[in-house]
């Protein structure tokens, strides 16, 4: 039971990871100002879900906790492969928080899933109070995404008055 909770940590340890460095990425990516801030707010809060995870976390495999956030980011990652290069900047900002919305969605219903099948209850608290985090960073991502979307709408339509 322990080792299975151990390597339960691993994986969301990895996991956060990616989307960590997903962030990273994402944020050199993006153009406006207000977007690159709600990203570093996310690399920030996916800094101390490593962290919290870490400090429950046993294994040694993985290094400490300064060393794991400083690994580059896994060249196989489907996420940041997803992000591309050369995409048209307002293209790029718009697959960015796409893919952070499906992240942090999935996120959050792994942390509910894994939350109802733990019988320890302080893990358990760490998994809630993940979900609840990955929900809220839901709501960060998509409100960036509908304050971009009305800009671009806003956009056409000075276009069109000044046509
Ligand atoms: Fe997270
Ligand atoms: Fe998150």
């Amino acid at each position: 039971m322990k080792k299975q909770t151990q390597e339960i940590l691993k994986e969301c340890l990895l996991h956060e990871k990616e989307g960590l460095d997903f962030y990273r990425e994402a944020a050199s990516r993006v153009t406006r100002e207000r977007s690159r801030r709600a990203l570093e707010t996310l690399i920030a809060e996916e800094q101390g879900h490593i962290e919290s995870l870490f400090s429950r976390y046993s294994g040694e495999e993985i290094g400490d906790v300064r060393s794991f956030l400083a690994l580059p980011p896994h060249i196989e990652s489907p996420l940041i492969k997803a992000l591309e290069t050369g995409l048209d900047p307002e293209i790029a900002s718009r697959r960015v928080m796409e893919l952070a919305m499906r992240l942090e969605e999935e996120n959050r219903d792994t942390y509910r899933s894994l939350a109802a099948a733990c019988n320890d209850p302080e893990i358990r608290t760490v998994y809630e109070k993940l979900a609840r985090d990955e929900d809220r960073h839901y709501q960060i991502v998509e409100s960036e995404y509908a304050h971009m979307m009305a800009m671009v709408h806003e956009t056409d339509i000075d276009t069109y008055v000044r046509e």
